[in-house]
């Protein structure tokens, strides 16, 4: 389904923001520029988010395995931050290596993501421009040209 796919593609890029945007928060709070408000609130947010992106994947039937492997990652995620801020400590350096697993996983989601959106561009504009080095096809002759020959 194309509204589902669609809306996958966007959900995945405005997740990998959030991560972006949560490794930014993450070192502004380690210097003391904030607090980490924003960073739980962030990292809260992201889970509903790979819920819907979840639903959107199966309903276009494309990419759920990883999208669901995101979504876990992300939960996986926040219990880490909870059991280090709570208890732990220490299982806040696994907070800190399972975040990159979670830039990886959906790095290379918006990678591929990316990768389709462009091949389908190319795909739209081939069906209506020649293509760099290959011949344009020839124009049919014009009825009344023809006609006069
Ligand atoms: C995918 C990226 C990340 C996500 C989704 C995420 C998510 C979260 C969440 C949900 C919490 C709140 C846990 C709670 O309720 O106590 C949290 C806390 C925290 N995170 Fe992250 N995090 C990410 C990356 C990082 C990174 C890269 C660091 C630093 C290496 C970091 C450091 C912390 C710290 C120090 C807390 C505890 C804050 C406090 O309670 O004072 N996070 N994170």
């Amino acid at each position: 389904m194309r509204w589902a796919q669609i809306g996958h593609r966007w959900l995945i890029r405005l997740m990998m923001a959030g991560v972006a945007l949560q490794f930014f928060l993450a070192g502004a709070g380690a210097f003391f520029a904030t607090d980490f408000d924003v960073h739980r609130a962030v990292g809260y947010a992201l889970i509903p988010v790979g819920a819907v992106a979840f639903s959107f994947a199966a309903a276009a039937r494309r990419h759920r395995v990883m999208t669901l492997v995101a979504l876990v990652l992300l939960g996986v995620q926040a219990a880490l931050g909870v059991i280090a801020a709570d208890s732990e400590p220490w299982v806040g350096g696994l907070h800190g290596m399972n975040a990159l697993a979670v830039g990886a996983v959906v790095g290379t989601l918006t990678g591929r993501l990316f990768e389709e959106g462009r091949a389908e561009r190319i795909a739209l504009a081939g069906s209506r421009e020649p293509v760099a080095g290959r011949e344009a096809a020839p124009a049919p002759p014009r009825p009344d040209r023809a006609s006069a020959s």
